[in-house]
């Protein structure tokens, strides 16, 4: 099934078309995307401002999706079906989503189906390798930070997540406080190149079982990047090696506790966090140490795309009723719990 798939949940504009086979360890083919990063929208503000992400989506969607088409060469004739992320996420934004993907299942008469983002992130290495279930996920993003069992589509145990914030909070909230700019995790990991991850000593987060904390590292760099002072370019490269480190040894040791407390064998890492190549070598490190098989999937996959909404709601697709969804509304809140076991 040719699925079109459209992600507007944060400050990314997606769209693809993905061939979705019919079982989840299927071969799935993605024909063609386009992603518009609303990079320089928020550059200034340090931050993603809603009201201008919305804005942007409403600009972009369709020149994307008519770029998308002509990629592969397809008409609507050729797309079964539309996926359209509605949560969670920012509600003006999945609101310019579903609205474009509602008009189009109208307008083309094809089936529609509302995607959970976080579905999305979980499901995305499957559009790479062939997993068998079940598999544990690692899902750490701008907003997410958290272990996921995937025993089957639908089928999802939580089995520990951040007690305050997300690691890509820590990250740009950090990249921010040394100037470096704003999408925080990228800007960060480039200035650590230079840097000796050791330079800082910073707390290594102290929290029982599957969670995660983040706060108190916060805390602990702006603390210490007010007391540098002239804080000199090698001290940027230091401070941002030695985050980096921190948050990467506190991702792994929990990916190993996680790893011994299951008695998984496959961790996978999710979501644009993941695109850290210092967390990669990592969590490699540790499943390797653990007898486990580690997947990380192309950064491309890692961060927001249209890929895993297209893979998700084509996985779905068969197994509910027509436009049951076109009276759907967002849903900028929807916890992974929350998601139906597909009826077999
Ligand atoms: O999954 P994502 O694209 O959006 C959601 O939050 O759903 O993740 C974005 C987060 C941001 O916090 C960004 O700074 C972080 O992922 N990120 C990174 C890197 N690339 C993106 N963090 C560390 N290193 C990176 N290379
Ligand atoms: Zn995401």
């Amino acid at each position: 099934m040719k699925i079109l798939g459209i992600e507007t949940s944060c400050d990314e504009t997606a769209v693809a078309i993905v061939d979705v086979a019919n079982t989840a360890t299927g071969k799935h083919t993605l024909i063609s995307q386009e992603i518009y990063s609303q990079y320089k929208e928020h550059f200034d503000y340090g931050g993603v401002v809603p009201e201008i992400a919305s804005r942007a989506h409403a600009e972009r969607l369709s020149t994307l999706i008519r770029k998308a088409l002509n990629k592969a060469t397809y008409t609507k004739d050729n797309i079964d079906g539309i996926a359209v992320t509605v949560g969670p996420g920012l509600t003006g934004g999945l609101l310019m989503g579903l609205m474009f993907a509602k008009t189009l299942s109208m307008a083309w008469n094809k089936p529609m189906i509302g995607v959970n983002h976080i579905e999305g992130h979980v499901l995305s290495p499957l559009l790479e390798e062939k997993i068998e279930f079940p598999y544990l996920v690692l899902l750490v993003s701008g907003g997410h930070c958290q272990f996921i069992k995937v025993e089957d589509i639908g089928v999802y145990e939580m089995l520990g997540g951040t007690r305050d914030d997300a690691a890509g909070e820590c990250f740009d909230k950090a990249a921010r406080l040394l100037n470096l700019g704003h999408p925080g995790g990228p800007a960060l990991e480039k200035a650590a190149k230079q840097g000796d991850p050791l330079a800082f000593k910073l707390p290594k987060p102290k929290v029982d079982g599957l969670d995660f904390s983040f706060s108190g590292l916060k805390t602990a760099i702006a603390q210490k990047i007010k007391q540098q002072q002239d804080i000199t370019k090698t001290d940027i490269a230091n401070m941002a090696a030695s985050i980096q480190h921190t948050i990467a040894v506190h991702l792994a040791d929990k990916t190993e506790e996680a790893l011994k407390q299951t008695g998984l064998k496959t961790v996978i890492v999710a979501g644009g966090v993941a695109a850290n190549q210092t967390i990669r070598k990592a969590l490699q490190a540790t499943a390797d140490q653990n007898d486990a098989h580690f997947i990380a999937p192309s950064l491309s996959l890692c961060t927001d795309n249209a890929a895993m909404i297209a893979l998700a709601g084509g996985l779905r697709l068969p197994h509910i009723e027509h436009n049951q969804y076109l009276v759907t509304g967002v849903r900028p809140r929807w916890p992974l719990e929350e998601m139906e076991e597909l009826s077999k």
